[in-house]
């Protein structure tokens, strides 16, 4: 039998660890730890529990975008955890990534009235063999771990980064961005992301100017229990973009990544119309695109 409880921040590591086993076909642990110490999860969440307490599930729901993920061969949770986005998306349209490796969360969502939405495309991912790769470095810039002194400066390389204004958007959307707005990255966000489970230092990187500033920055999550790694997030300061520098750190951390054995490093991007520019990149850098699924939808207005 499969329980359902509302989800707490206390939970991450034990979904994380499920999570673990199921990937590719769902969310990268590294990358559910950055979305829960960042605040990015879904607001609504449920965790699915088995008779021994294991999780063996979850779902998220907010703004109608919908996540279920539980094992290959779970239909008890695939079913409850099915029961929980419909009660969830009530009076909305719901959408709701359903990876290929999943068909008995398909028959269940297909059971309740979703439909497959083909506008919505593919769910996508990139991968690079984990390993060594030669890459070009600007003269002058290094790339290193962070210090363990060294919080002020990574949370400003994070913020400088992600300065709204200073994206690398289309001019349309620019143009609607308030000049104020900031990333919402912070010490606190650095403080929780630290103490999350995968989070190792050595493979949180910077990249130190010439004038030793930080130029960017990139986590890297390792899993060793699979082999996989997920680079979760990766930025550059707007005044080093264009010279290779995310090519580099996207590169050294497949470097870092064979070293410690790992197999396999994904980017959880996609080929955005509206924001093409990490897709590009990563693309550049011989990431090559990973079909992990398709989006359905259900209408419930
Ligand atoms: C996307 C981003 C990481 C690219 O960093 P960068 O250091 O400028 O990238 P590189 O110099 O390694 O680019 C290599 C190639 O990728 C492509 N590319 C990079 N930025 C691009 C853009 N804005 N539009 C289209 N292609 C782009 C180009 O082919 C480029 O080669 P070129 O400069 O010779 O044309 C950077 O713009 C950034 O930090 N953006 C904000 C944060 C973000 O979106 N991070 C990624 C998601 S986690």
């Amino acid at each position: 039998m499969t329980l359902l409880e509302s989800y707490t921040s206390g939970q991450t590591t034990q979904v994380q660890r499920a999570l673990s086993a199921w990937f590719p076909a769902g969310t990268h642990p590294g990358g559910f730890g950055w979305e829960s110490a960042t605040d990015q999860l879904p607001s609504s969440i449920c965790v699915a529990r088995n008779d021994q307490g294991l999780v063996v599930g979850w779902a998220g729901m907010a703004d109608g975008e919908g996540r279920i993920e539980c094992g290959p061969d779970d239909a008890s949770s695939a079913a409850v955890l099915a029961d929980w986005l419909v009660e969830n998306a009530s009076g909305t349209t719901a959408n709701v990534p359903v990876y290929h490796a999943r068909p008995l969360v398909r028959a269940a969502l297909t059971a309740r009235g979703f439909r497959d939405d083909a506008d919505a495309g593919v769910v996508a991912g990139l991968v690079h063999p984990a390993g060594d790769v030669e890459f070009d470095l600007p003269d002058g810039y290094r790339i290193r771990a962070i210090d363990p002194d060294e919080d002020t400066a990574r949370v400003q390389v994070h913020r400088r980064a992600w300065k709204p204004l200073r994206m690398p958007y289309p001019k349309d959307i620019l143009g609607r961005i308030d000049p104020t707005d900031e990333s919402r990255f912070t010490a606190q966000a650095l403080w929780v992301m630290k103490r999350t489970w995968l989070y190792d230092r050595e493979l949180d990187l910077v990249i130190e100017a010439p004038d030793r500033s930080l130029a960017g920055c990139c986590t890297v999550w390792f899993d060793p229990e699979t082999g996989w790694a997920e680079i979760e997030p990766l930025g550059i300061v707007p005044e080093h973009r264009r010279l290779g520098l995310a090519t580099a750190l996207a590169l050294e951390a497949c470097r870092l990544v064979g070293a410690r054995g790992g197999h396999t490093v994904f980017i959880n991007s996609a080929p955005l119309p509206h924001y093409p520019a990490p897709w590009e990149t990563y693309l550049r850098a011989g990431f090559t695109p990973l079909d992990r699924g398709t989006h359905m939808t259900i209408g419930t207005d």
